[in-house]
């Protein structure tokens, strides 16, 4: 569908999760929107550590493309950032509006495609920047939704898409990734696993983030330390055994939640 859609839209603009911006992009979206102009978006910015997010607005913007921060939870569309979009598709184009303009054709729109992996924001993005009450808004990876045209500030059309995954992970690292953020549904994972692999990612660059929150001495081995959480939360079981899963469910949701704080898990090189 997005291919064949491609021929009539003049912007692609791909929605990341600003706490992992290169896991979160589809590597499909490259070759499909070649030959199109790109903004890219860094969405929850507002759960990611604010100077990295700001390297890699640098980052994609050395590489040619468009690359904006935004919170599309924010209630607040300034604030917020999605009306950075605007005025950024405007500059883009600005080539094309001149022409159009001289061929007498005023109002043409500028019809830009949302794209983004699931969960990654897509509607509440356009909900922030269409002011669109709505738009379906779910924490579930995997909602297909139809194709469908929204007006913005009459002269851009939107496509909305539905999330897309691709099928094939090369690098695993990446399916963790996006397994901590909550893009992939946590039903298909072993939930224990994926909370040692987070405490590893985690630890590895700001171990205190995680001894001031759990209140816990940081140890080489991930599971001992899961289990010290459990511990130090109190989650026991019948006998004294530490609840794993329990403290797994924990660990992720208030990662994702932002009660660690504003953490990336990526950093540009
Ligand atoms: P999608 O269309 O790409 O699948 O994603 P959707 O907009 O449904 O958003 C998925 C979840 O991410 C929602 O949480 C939404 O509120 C949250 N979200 C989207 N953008 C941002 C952002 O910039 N910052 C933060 N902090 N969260 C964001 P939810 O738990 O399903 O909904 P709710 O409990 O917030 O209502």
């Amino acid at each position: 569908m997005l291919a064949s859609q491609m021929g009539i839209i003049d912007v692609v603009v791909e929605i990341l999760d600003a706490r992992v911006p290169l896991a979160s992009r589809n590597p499909d979206i490259d070759s499909l929107a070649r030959d199109k102009k790109r903004v890219l978006v860094l969405n929850k910015a507002d759960l990611a550590d604010e100077k990295t997010t700001a390297l890699w607005e640098e980052y994609f913007t050395r590489q040619g493309f468009f690359a904006l921060a935004v919170n599309a939870k924010d209630n607040d569309k300034k604030k917020g950032g999605t009306s950075k979009l605007t005025a950024t598709l405007k500059k883009i184009m600005q080539e094309k509006i001149q022409k159009q303009k001289q061929r007498g054709r005023i109002n043409a729109p500028i019809r830009a495609m949302i794209v983004g992996i699931p969960n990654v924001g897509k509607s509440t993005f356009i909900n922030q920047l269409a002011g669109r009450a709505g738009a379906v808004v779910a924490d579930r990876p995997g909602v297909t939704r139809g194709r469908q045209w929204l007006k913005v500030d009459g002269e851009f059309d939107l496509m909305d898409t539905p999330g897309v995954l691709w099928h094939k992970f090369d690098d695993p690292h990446v399916g963790i990734l996006l397994a901590c953020t909550g893009a992939i549904s946590d039903n298909v994972l072993d939930r224990i696993t994926l909370a040692t692999h987070f405490l590893e990612i985690i630890t590895s660059h700001e171990p205190e983030i995680v001894k001031k929150r759990y209140n816990v001495e940081i140890c080489g081995n991930m599971l001992s330390l899961l289990e010290a959480i459990g511990n130090a939360r109190g989650f026991k079981m019948k006998g004294g055994v530490i609840d794993l899963e329990r403290t797994a469910i924990t660990v992720l949701d208030e990662f994702r939640g932002g009660k660690l704080g504003r953490i990336s898990l990526e950093k540009p090189s």
